[in-house]
């Protein structure tokens, strides 16, 4: 076999040559290692170009008078690592803010710009911020639900991820009402699989409410202390009236009983917070309101009793340790109750929905997503309330419906 001298290290270096053994492997070695260096810098000189020609263009940076005229100054990049994901780390400029960086109109806007599809934003020391571009959309991964079962309604279930990355939590105690919305298929229930298997074994929880499906509440729950609290399917639609009442009633006596110096009813396993899980309302009102109507002076409209009823638990319910959750594929004034009923919601969920029903529920700042949350995959939501700004989420997914079925019967509370 012949080899070329250069590549031979078994061959001893001829007579005075002065080469070491292994000198061209390790001279090869540091070469590579400056061409590696040389072709990062080129790639970091790039990406630093592009964004300082982003920031100008979106405004992230300041017009400086100097003799020669107006220059323009951007945010100082600091290193680039090429990832992925590429990471920059960029030293606000005065007067700036992380979340200027992915803010609505900012954030998608840069990250296009970088080649990327979002930006996350983490700040370091001082003014210096990490700027990490997303290679893709953040809430395109699902994510599953641990088995885990909260102990008490003040402490918080797993709502969601941001785009973040971040768990979002929420504690059923803490603020008002839930709504959410979505069409067909949009991951609605899926979200309730989620937040009632976290909730089903809290002693100061009771987990009533109204479902035509039957699939949310009902049988899942058999044996549990929440099920004599759930009234399922269309077959007796009076019941589901008469459980909203007798709820309504149960607020009633607490408000009247509110413990002097107190403004509101601190839940106990005596008295639960009673969550009201409202599944497919707009439904269960079309099928009330269908009924034949009573004669008058015979009696009250039965799709005006459960009007009624849900609209009083909205209004008065929070202070009685009351939580209402409903759900609807559109949260139409008519269709939920009235404008004034669907004012009452403190947090609220858009799954997938016509751009009209985001703006809907969410307001005008929700604009500006509505032509891409029109097509959003099942389980990622639009979440807007309790101090928060319009963000997207995704829901968690605990698996096929017999896994939910599986963890209320494993974790749900019996009666004592
Ligand atoms: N968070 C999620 N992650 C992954 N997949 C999901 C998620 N949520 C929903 N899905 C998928 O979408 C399907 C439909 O979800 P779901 O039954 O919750 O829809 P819905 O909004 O309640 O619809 P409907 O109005 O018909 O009741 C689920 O069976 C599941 O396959
Ligand atoms: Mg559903």
């Amino acid at each position: 076999m012949t080899t070329t001298g250069a590549l031979d290290r078994t061959r001893p270096p001829a007579a005075g040559h002065r080469r070491p053994p292994g000198f061209i492997s390790r001279w090869r070695a540091r070469r590579a290692e400056r061409d590696a260096w040389a072709a990062h810098h080129v790639f970091a000189q790039g990406i630093t170009a592009e964004f300082r020609e982003a920031c100008t263009a979106l405004r992230l940076c300041q017009y400086v008078s100097v003799a020669a005229g107006i220059t323009v100054r951007t945010p100082r990049v600091g290193a680039v690592h090429g990832g992925p994901p590429i990471t920059l780390t960029v030293e606000l400029m005065a007067g700036q803010e992380p979340v200027d960086f992915t803010s609505k109109d900012n954030g998608p806007r840069l990250a296009h710009s970088l080649g990327g599809h979002g930006l996350r934003v983490e700040p370091l020391a001082g003014r210096w911020v990490r700027l990490t571009v997303l290679n893709h959309d953040p809430l395109r991964d699902g994510f599953g639900l641990p088995s885990l079962a909260v102990a008490s309604g003040a402490d918080p279930v797993i709502l969601g991820r941001t785009e973040d990355g971040i768990a979002l939590g929420h504690a059923l105690t803490d603020a008002g009402h839930l709504a959410a919305q979505g069409q067909n298929g949009s991951g609605k229930t899926v979200l309730c699989y989620g937040l009632l298997s976290q909730l089903a074994a809290a002693p100061d929880v009771l987990v009533a409410g109204s479902d035509i499906t039957g699939l949310l509440l009902g049988r899942p729950w058999d044996d549990t202390a929440h099920r004599p609290h759930q009234v399922t399917g269309t077959h007796d639609l009076e019941a589901h009236a008469v459980l909203l009442e007798d709820l309504v009633a149960e607020m009633d006596r607490r408000l009247a009983t509110i413990p002097p110096r107190r403004d509101k009813i601190e839940p106990t396993p005596e008295t639960p917070t009673v969550l009201v899980v409202l599944e497919e309302f707009p439904g269960l009102l079309r099928a009330a309101d269908g009924l034949p109507k009573p004669k008058r002076g015979e009696g009250i409209p039965l799709g005006d009793r459960i009007r009624t009823a849900v609209l009083r638990l909205l209004s008065e319910g929070r202070k009685a340790a009351f939580r209402v959750l409903m759900l609807a594929q559109r949260f139409e004034a008519t269709a939920v109750g009235g404008g004034y009923a669907r004012d009452q919601f403190a947090l609220r969920l858009s799954f997938r929905v016509p751009a009209d029903s985001l703006e809907m529920l969410h307001g005008t700042d929700a604009r500006p997503f509505g032509q891409e949350h029109a097509n959003a995959a099942p389980g990622v939501a639009y979440l807007s309330g309790l101090g928060r700004d319009c963000e997207r989420i995704r829901v968690p997914y605990l698996g096929d419906y017999g896994e939910y079925v599986d963890r209320i019967q494993a974790h749900g509370r019996r009666a004592a």
